[in-house]
């Protein structure tokens, strides 16, 4: 008999515009499959409603894809991990009744998933290392920028956030003002490595503590090519790159200035990035040159783990099964969920 270690997940995501099926025995990812919904490109954001509808669409066939990929069948599973929030209410709606549903017909408990929490416990995936707990995770999402002391998967802190905006906000509004497609913040990495992160100059909001605010930066950006562009209207055109290399320079600055601010307050040196954000290849520059000149011990996630991924998702069904945990049949999705913790309960036997 295998162990419980090496339980058998299927972890189900549709919290946002991806929907994503995996299948994972421990800490061993045996497929992770991912379909992106191309459609809210043209109107520069996701819309809600078509985002429910494609996640109904696809979610039966890419969850077969991703047991036929792992060489599963439904009754060799231990548990199916679903995202209950936070996210888009529709969505998660979708994700939440095919997975209770599914389980239900193959008579296997179900084990609700905090999305930001998954973003994080995402690092206990192979190929590794784990990170050793307490650390500090930077989680940079579409949704959230926050500062997180985690003492064990299952006990984490919230130390600081923004205060509007989340950094892959910025990056997406930003890009949408130089009329690239939404999402722009993969789009603003590539052009910025074409670019000069010194050629325009971008003041840093202060903020106290360890919080952010970012939605000062877009205006700042804004006024800025309005000034330009009334002089030349093809600025944004012929400074493409090196607008992009700036904000995202001033971007990255600003969330390794509180990073560094954490890890002397809170006297911890292992860190780790997590949520879209932590694709942006100047965030993950800055973190390794913070590793080699400030002696951290970064933990960068695999590029599949950064953007959101089911893989994740049936990471923490995974460690709560393993604690004995096991979700209600009425847990309802949220589209906010404050604490970073177990949605499931003990089970009773
Ligand atoms: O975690 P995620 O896939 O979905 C949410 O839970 O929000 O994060 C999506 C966010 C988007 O804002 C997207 O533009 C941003 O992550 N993102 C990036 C990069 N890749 C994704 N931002 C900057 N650079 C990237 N390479
Ligand atoms: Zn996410």
């Amino acid at each position: 008999m295998l162990a419980m270690e090496d339980s058998l997940i299927l972890g189900i995501e549709s919290s946002c515009d991806d929907t994503s099926a995996a299948v994972i025995r421990g800490s061993q990812v045996l497929s992770n499959v991912v379909a992106n919904q191309a459609l809210h490109a043209e109107v520069g954001g996701v819309v809600p409603e078509w985002a429910s509808r494609a996640h109904l669409a696809k979610i039966q066939p890419v969850v077969q894809a991703a047991l036929d990929k792992a060489g599963v069948q439904a009754h060799e599973l231990d548990a199916v991990a679903y995202t209950l929030g936070p996210g888009l209410q529709g969505s998660l709606h979708v994700g939440t009744s095919f997975a209770k549903a599914f389980a239900w017909a193959h008579g296997l408990p179900t084990i609700p998933v905090h999305h930001m929490r998954a973003h994080i416990l995402a690092h206990v995936l192979e190929p590794g290392p784990t990170p050793n707990f307490p650390f500090l995770c930077l989680t940079v999402s579409g949704g959230h920028t926050q500062l997180v002391r985690v003492n064990s998967p299952s006990d984490m802190v919230v130390l600081g956030q923004t205060l509007d905006d989340a950094a892959g906000e910025a990056f997406d509004k930003v890009a949408k003002l130089m009329g690239l497609p939404y999402p722009g913040g993969p789009l603003v990495d590539t052009l910025a490595k074409e670019g000069n992160p010194t050629a325009f100059s971008f003041t840093k909001p202060r903020v106290e503590g360890l919080q952010w605010s970012f939605s000062g930066l877009k205006t700042q950006v804004l006024q800025f090519l309005q000034k330009e562009v009334a002089r030349n209207p093809d600025f944004v055109e012929q400074n493409k790159v090196d607008l992009c290399a700036s904000v995202q320079a001033t971007v990255v600055e600003m969330l390794m200035d509180k990073l560094r601010e954490a890890v002397l307050r809170e006297g911890i040196s292992e860190v780790a990035i997590a949520g879209g954000v932590s694709a942006n290849s100047g965030l993950r520059e800055a973190l390794r040159k913070a590793e080699a000149q400030e002696g951290w011990t970064v933990h960068i996630p695999p590029m599949a783990y950064c953007t959101d991924n089911a893989a994740m998702i049936a990471a923490v069904g995974w460690l709560d099964h393993l604690e004995g945990l096991t979700g209600s049949w009425d847990a309802a999705p949220s589209p906010r969920l404050p604490e970073l913790k177990p949605l499931a309960s003990r089970r009773v036997e």
